[in-house]
């Protein structure tokens, strides 16, 4: 026997069974451990073996005194772990190790009666998705609080004008508050679809043993209870390999940074000079090291730039499954990096945009005015006023091309046109051209369900308060 072998080895030796003569190559077991991020575990494993240690007592598997010493051993160890006293190393594998070989210091062998009727699989099942259940609550409550700054934001411009696109080019100006509630009902969307699957993160694996279920008289209902979960696994070698719950939510983050991430688009391009239809704040941008000039839209870049760890750590989760045998596999030990990671990037991500929204830019008023009255986003409306005196739209459509046409080739606008000019276009048009062409009322006329109207603008505010309420 190597006789070099660091403490790791006798404590790796000593977690497993007789079967095992020689220690892991410290090498291995450094690569084996999950130590290292399931330690951010470790709040759920303790509430977990909490509840399972009193469904011991509860069945009589074991007696009353010892669910209350192992209840109360687990507590210390929660305390020891918020006072910093508790750092586990490499040497506990992971976090259901070092928290089981402790509560066993702690409370002596009573603390080896823990793990009975359990799995390090059903358990770490019930850990991630106690955990995940938290982080989606957040997750939640950060939407609520971007769509409230969305709906702040829009609120004060109802009125604002600003060019629409479609191939980003313009297309039809709009008001301000519809193009900002278009994300407030992308954020909806999020926030209903996170609440629909926290209800499938939401049931019991525990119990459900290794793969088979357990030889004792287990209660699986009475932990689940005990945790709050709505429902338990049905099938056992299900509960321990089931992953679908995470891969959903992975699904659920990247839809958030999408939407995080075209928004975050807009605002980079509404920043340039090109568009300058944003002053970005100080406290949300910076400057450039070499070019005194430059302020730099960081937030919406990063947003942008980190949407790619999310939609990569979803890939990796389908891959990670797509090949796997029934039941629990080591490879399952690769989901937690991941749904870390994207957990802590949306939440930054949301909290980013959110303080971005709130205080971080200001929209250039003028500009916009300016922007929205050069330009031919008007035409559409020129054909509408020929078709709405009675000129098929698809003719209307062809004459007006023909305006914007000559109208370009001599340096005009629309609205440049004289009467005469109009008239000899087309008999139909008529004085009121000027108004019919103005951009508010342009946007004001598109009144129908879900447009860019005033009238319906101000409905969907409306409406948007009460989601935000409800
Ligand atoms: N650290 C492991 C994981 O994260 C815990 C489960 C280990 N189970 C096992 N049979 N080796 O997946």
């Amino acid at each position: 026997m190597n006789t070099n072998l660091p403490s790791t080895a006798a404590a790796n030796s000593a977690t497993w069974s007789q079967r095992f003569e020689s220690a892991l190559h410290p090498a291995i077991a450094r690569f084996n451990a999950s130590i290292g991020f399931d330690i951010q575990l470790i709040e759920y494993d303790l509430t977990g073996s909490q509840a399972h240690a009193r469904m011991l007592a509860h069945t009589g598997i074991i007696s009353a005194e010892e669910g209350e010493q192992l209840v109360n051993g687990l507590e210390q160890i929660r305390q020891e772990y918020r006072e910093g006293k508790f750092t586990p190393g490499v040497d506990a594998e992971d976090v259901h190790f070092a928290v089981e070989r402790r509560l066993t210091e702690l409370v002596g062998d009573v603390g080896k009666k823990l793990h009975t009727a359990r799995s390090r699989n059903d358990q770490v099942g019930t850990d991630t998705r106690l955990y995940l259940r938290d982080q989606i609550q957040t997750i939640r409550t950060q939407l609520r609080q971007f769509q409230s700054a969305l709906l702040h934001l829009a609120t004060q411009h109802v009125e604002t004008l600003i060019p629409g696109y479609t191939h980003l080019q313009r297309a039809q100006p709009l008001s301000l508050a519809h193009h900002l509630l278009a994300y407030f009902e992308m954020s909806q969307r999020d926030w209903e679809r996170l609440g629909e699957i926290y209800n499938r993160v939401n049931v019991s694996p525990l119990g459900s043993g290794a793969l088979a279920g357990t030889t004792f008289p287990i209660d699986r209902h009475y932990t689940a209870e005990l945790l709050n979960f709505a429902g338990v696994y049905a099938n056992s070698l299900d509960g321990v390999s089931d992953r679908d719950f995470a891969i959903e939510f992975l699904c659920a983050a990247s839809l958030i940074m999408v939407h995080l991430s075209r928004l975050s688009e807009e605002v980079i391009l509404w920043a340039s000079e090109e568009f300058a239809f944003v002053t970005l704040k100080d406290s949300c941008s910076t400057g450039s090291s070499i070019m005194p000039q430059k302020k730099n839209p960081d937030v919406p870049e990063l947003v942008r730039g980190k949407t790619g760890r999310v939609f990569g750590h979803l890939q990796a989760l389908l891959v990670l499954m797509k090949g796997l045998p029934l039941a629990y596999n080591k490879d399952l030990q690769e989901d937690k990096e991941a749904l870390f990671d994207a957990v802590v990037t949306v939440q930054s991500c949301l909290e980013a945009m959110t303080i971005l929204l709130q205080e971080g830019m200001e929209f250039r008023t003028q500009r916009l005015q300016a922007a929205v009255s050069e330009d031919f986003s008007n035409a559409t409306d020129v054909a509408d006023y020929l078709a709405a005196k009675g000129v098929p739209f698809r003719e209307a459509y062809n004459l007006v091309g023909k305006v914007v046409k000559t109208s370009l080739a001599q340096g005009k606008l629309l609205k440049d046109l004289t009467l005469d000019e109009w008239k000899s276009l087309h008999p139909a048009f008529e004085a009121d051209i000027y108004e019919a062409i103005a951009p508010a009322k342009v946007v004001s006329a598109r009144n129908s369900y879900g447009g860019t109207g005033f009238a319906q603008v101000r409905q969907a505010l409306q409406a948007a308060q009460a989601k935000l309420a409800g």
